[in-house]
């Protein structure tokens, strides 16, 4: 079976923003694919069950002021596997902003690089910007959760169908200042951990849902001044908060500008927390200035509470350069290796406050994932992206072995760009890299999309199968893994 439905784009087909264009053009089609019109090359796992979803920024409307690649509305693309089959889907996220903008058929909020544009109150930690929830999606109590990097409402949609169901109508209004990207969930107890981070006091608030979708914790977080973080980590006991060197300077907020600023002269802050402390708890620790965008993970080690992500140790804040070209510009602060963006692991003893601090690798990498099933505990493996050079593109997958060292690679080959891995460990998996490694891929030679299915143990042998996707898909960053057994709710534990 094969549906569709598409919707009008108003994008300029003249315009000359490479983030709109080639393998960043919009898609204006909503399918569903199943059964023999789902093309398969190779055989499905039969031991692959769940769903790989991934958020794509899918602008619909010509973009008032310039367009960023973050700013585009979201849309989801999943392919759900079970008994060796698979179907497709992909759904626009149905906001608020979405909607107001499907019904003026043009854009009404301009985006990250010129807020001042505004003309009405927005969304977002900026507060002029659409709610896109292009931004990130992650799966907790049977509800995909779609947000904007800033902070918006926690956008709901069914992990299926992918029908956009609204706002958490409980959640949402006890968090006025929304929940920022990367929220995590901890598989074994069911509680999503998340953050958000207004630029009014506190800076930043901290929450706990737990299995059954109720707030069970929320607490203000007193940082010293309005911040920037995009990530959060959680152990089994503790969270852990980021108080980064980048941020809006405060006399300009006053009179209503966004000059980002990064400031070396200060220390990176990382904040402690146990799951259901309180601002007076926090443990901060200081480390070498940085910034941050994704942690792999962290866990507990004796004293030690273990962070391990992707240091930016030379950030360049945005736009970057002396191009006049604004787009050449952007490029280059998206570029990981003009940040020198690589693995590195983090130790917070928390004994005697004490921080160590350990280079992984070299490689420019970032976008790391590991298995949710260890999420929040010791782990082995992180599963991180490689970028094509000059460009805000994924040109392969890279393995760390943070055990016993080692890494692995798959490179999807010229003109072949990805999205975020995620693990899908295997039915019945008895070792954490006993399954398959998932990434949509948008290949501009063949004019097509195909979501590739590596062995998580063997990458480098090339994908098992490979599932053809009805046209070419944007390429999109930010995915999550839904395991069969928790699409209808936490239901590995008693809720
Ligand atoms: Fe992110």
């Amino acid at each position: 079976m094969l549906q569709s439905s598409k919707i009008k784009l108003t994008v300029r087909e003249d315009t000359d923003n490479p983030f709109l264009l080639g393998p960043f053009q919009p898609n204006d089609t909503e399918y569903t694919v199943t059964g023999p019109d789902l093309k398969v090359i190779g055989e499905i796992p039969k031991d692959l069950h769940g769903i790989y979803v991934r958020n794509t920024h899918n602008q619909v409307h010509h973009p008032i002021g310039v367009y960023h690649p973050f700013d585009g509305d979201g849309m989801l693309h999943a392919v759900h596997f079970h008994d060796g089959k698979a179907e497709y889907r992909n759904r626009f996220v149905q906001t608020t902003g979405f909607l107001a903008e499907q019904a003026a058929g043009k854009s009404l909020w301009p985006g990250l690089l010129q807020p001042h544009l505004y003309t009405r109150r927005g969304w977002g930690a900026i507060g002029a910007m659409k709610d896109n929830a292009g931004t990130d999606v992650k799966h907790h109590n049977g509800k995909l959760i779609a947000t904007m990097s800033q902070g918006s409402e926690p956008w709901r949609l069914d992990p299926i169908t992918l029908e956009t169901l609204g706002p958490d109508p409980v959640l949402g209004p006890r968090v006025p200042d929304g929940i920022a990207s990367h929220n995590k969930v901890d598989s074994l107890t069911g509680e999503m951990m998340f953050f958000n981070y207004p630029e009014h006091h506190p800076f930043m608030n901290y929450g706990v849902v737990n299995a059954k979708g109720e707030l069970v914790h929320y607490v203000p977080i007193e940082l010293p001044g309005a911040r920037w973080p995009h990530d959060l980590g959680i152990t089994q006991n503790y969270t852990v908060l980021h108080d980064l060197p980048l941020y809006f300077d405060a006399a300009g907020l006053k009179q209503g500008r966004h000059d980002l600023v990064f400031n070396r002269d200060l220390p990176a802050r990382f904040g402690v927390i146990p799951r259901f402390g309180d601002n007076a708890q926090v443990r901060w620790f200081e480390a070498t200035t940085c910034f941050i965008l994704h942690l792999t993970n962290c866990f507990e080690d004796g004293d030690e509470v273990v962070m391990d992500g992707c240091i930016m140790p030379d950030f360049k804040k945005p736009p970057v350069g002396e191009s006049d070209d604004i787009y050449t510009r952007i490029k280059n602060n998206l570029d990981k290796h003009n940040n020198k963006t690589h693995m590195h692991r983090w130790r917070f003893n928390m004994r005697t406050g004490q921080t160590r601090e350990e280079r992984i690798d070299d490689e420019v990498t970032e976008f790391p994932a590991c298995s949710n099933d260890y999420v929040g505990r010791p782990y082995r493996y992180s599963y991180n992206v490689l970028y094509k050079k000059g460009e805000w593109l994924f040109s392969g997958l890279k393995r760390f072995d943070l055990v016993k060292g080692g890494t692995a690679r798959y490179e999807f080959g010229d003109g072949r760009y990805g999205s975020e891995p995620q693990v899908a460990r295997a039915v019945g998996a008895k070792a954490e890299d006993d399954g398959y490694v998932l990434s949509f891929v948008t290949d501009m030679n063949a004019n097509q999309s195909e979501c590739l299915i590596l062995r998580a143990d063997d990458m480098a042998a090339g994908p098992v199968a490979r599932v053809i996707l009805p046209e070419r898909i944007q390429v999109g960053t930010h995915a999550c893994w839904v395991e069969g057994d928790r699409i209808a709710g936490e239901g590995r534990i008693a809720v």
